[in-house]
């Protein structure tokens, strides 16, 4: 009660002093979540993972997460760490696709094709906080107004992101997207890399991971999907059994950066298990769920002596993504799950990362 006093009279200060709201927009903070010794930062830059921290089987707390110490570092950077990835996530061929007969061309940032939203995604802009509660289960959500050809793309599109301690160590991530005036396709994704040992421990290699896929979608010498859904039997792309990465790593070059097509179908909660990821030195395991099609699986293959939190250097391996998503270039692959969203529709895409120790 007596803060609530305090937060009206802090707010009607600031009306006093001129302070619009708009003002506020253009603030970038650090905001913490935190229940019993689970604590999870994230920025309104990007609405950014920066840290999660957690126990080990030992009780030790380690940040399993890869990023930087200062905010300023996330600008212009190419490793997407923690972040959320739009207005469509991973490659759009080409920089190009039509909508019933209209073309649109996007800003190209990777050769010929557009990655992660182009040069100036939803992982670079300011977000808004839009509510914050602490207490038992702590959440936070961001939200930005994506203009009419942002980047290229068609419509004013409003989006939100919710990150939420949901209970003990587990991390919701709940986001939605509105068109508001044109279809445009929306796939977002939370691109952070996890290191289950800590993010300044060294490589993922030894990690077991476990994928709940059958399937993958395959892509050509540009990441660009062939348009094909090729079982995963008999490659090095099975983790249907647990299996460390390094196990047939080498059989695949460059390393793991391909999207799995999901097996199971959405349970009555609407979401599907997508993976299991145990790192035996310190006994954390991470389980994730999605309501999403796909989830892209990659190794942190183009980390090079990266300069990220503490002065540590992440190299390459040194984190692991699972981006669940919708597949790549789905824009442009009428086989694969509809990507568009009309005025009138909400995308919804919805992530569970569980936490626990063995
Ligand atoms: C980021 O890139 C933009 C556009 O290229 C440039 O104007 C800006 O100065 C860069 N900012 C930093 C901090 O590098
Ligand atoms: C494309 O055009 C058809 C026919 O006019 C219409 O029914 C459909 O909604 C349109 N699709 C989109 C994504 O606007
Ligand atoms: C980009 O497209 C041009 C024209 O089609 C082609 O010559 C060039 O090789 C392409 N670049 C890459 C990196 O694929």
């Amino acid at each position: 009660m007596a803060r609530n006093t305090l937060l009206c009279a802090f707010f009607l200060l600031l009306a006093l002093m001129g302070v619009s709201v708009g003002a506020s927009r253009k603030t970038v903070g650090i905001y913490e979540l935190k229940r019993g010794d689970f604590s999870v930062k994230v920025t309104n830059w990007g609405a950014t993972i920066i840290s999660v921290i957690l126990p080990d089987s030992k009780g030790k707390l380690n940040d399993v997460v890869l990023g930087y110490d200062k905010i300023g570092s996330y600008v212009n950077e190419t490793t997407y760490f923690g972040a959320l990835v739009g207005r469509v996530a991973n490659r759009i061929a080409d920089a190009r696709f039509s909508i019933n007969g209209t073309v649109y061309k996007l800003f190209p940032n990777d050769g010929n094709n557009t990655l992660h939203g182009g040069h100036r995604g939803f992982n670079q802009v300011i977000w808004t906080v839009r509510e914050r509660v602490d207490g038992e289960f702590p959440y936070i959500t961001f939200y930005y107004h994506s203009f009419d050809g942002e980047q290229g793309f068609p419509g004013d599109l409003d989006v939100f992101v919710t990150y939420k301690i949901d209970y003990d160590y587990v991390l919701s991530v709940s986001m939605r997207a509105v068109p508001r005036n044109k279809p445009t396709p929306v796939n977002l994704a939370q691109h952070s890399y996890w290191n289950l040992g800590g993010h300044d421990s060294g490589t993922i290699l030894k990690h077991s991971v476990q994928i709940f896929a059958s399937h993958i979608t395959p892509v050509d010498k540009n990441l660009i999907p062939t348009g094909e859904i090729e079982p995963v039997a008999g490659t090095p792309y099975d983790f249907r059994e647990p299996m460390t990465v390094a196990s047939r790593i080498d059989h695949v070059p460059g390393g793991y950066d391909i999207n799995y097509v999901l097996d199971a179908p959405t349970d009555v909660q609407g979401v599907r298990k997508v993976a299991i990821v145990e790192d035996c030195e310190s006994g954390r395991v991470l389980e994730l769920w999605t309501n999403q099609p796909g989830v892209q699986f990659y190794t942190g293959n183009f980390l090079k002596d990266e300069k990220g939190k503490g002065g540590h250097y992440y190299k390459q391996h040194d984190g692991l993504c699972l981006e669940t998503q919708n597949f790549p270039d789905a824009v442009n692959h009428p086989q694969f799950p509809r990507e568009i969203y009309s005025p009138g529709e909400v995308y919804k895409h919805y992530m569970l990362y569980k936490f626990s120790v063995k």
